[in-house]
């Protein structure tokens, strides 16, 4: 507050500095004028940095990795009955993912995060179902779609290739 404690705005007032103005001291001519034209063009300049910042978001694995991924073996084919499942990280170490042997005997590999709030999904082989426990999402084994819970969004699916024995992780599909 200033000393005297009265507006500048305005030559003679004798009101007291109002306390937004404390918080915001920029004097500015017009600054009183806020035009629904304005608003509409900061709301939608806003909205539009918004947007632009999920996309990035979104995009940083792909970024990360200049849209390609490393190739890298996850598992042993043989180690990995119908129904059962392991753990890996692909492509960095930061990033937990799970391989499945569904009931058909396909192997299928998702991201672990869930598409609600990132807790990890686990693996119910009695269900036939990637559940997720802490809001109770479900997701179906064979495409990691959501059934069931908050999750709106599929999880996303790692691909694979075989060799062998050998199971390798080579790409991520969002
Ligand atoms: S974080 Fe998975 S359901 Fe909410």
């Amino acid at each position: 507050m200033q000393n005297d404690d009265k507006c500048k705005d305005c030559p003679g007032c004798d009101k007291k500095e109002t306390r937004w103005r404390e918080d915001f001291p920029v004097q500015w001519d017009k600054d009183e004028y806020v035009t629904r034209r304005e608003m509409v063009k900061f709301l939608s300049l806003g909205s539009l940095l918004i947007a632009g910042a999920n996309f990035i978001a979104a995009s940083v694995p792909h970024l990360q990795h200049g849209g390609r991924f490393p190739k890298l073996k996850i598992a042993s084919a043989d180690q990995i009955p119908a129904g059962g499942s392991q753990l890996f990280r692909y492509p960095t170490d930061e990033d937990p993912c799970i391989l499945i042997r569904d009931r058909a005997g396909e192997l299928v590999a998702y991201s672990q995060v869930c598409t609600h709030l990132s807790c990890a999904v686990i693996h119910r082989a009695e269900e036939n179902t990637l559940f997720c426990p802490c809001h109770h999402g479900y997701f179906t084994v064979e495409e990691g779609r959501p059934t069931a819970g908050p999750p709106t969004r599929p999880l996303p699916r790692i691909k694979l290739e075989q060799n062998g024995n050998d199971i390798f992780a080579v790409g991520v599909e969002v």
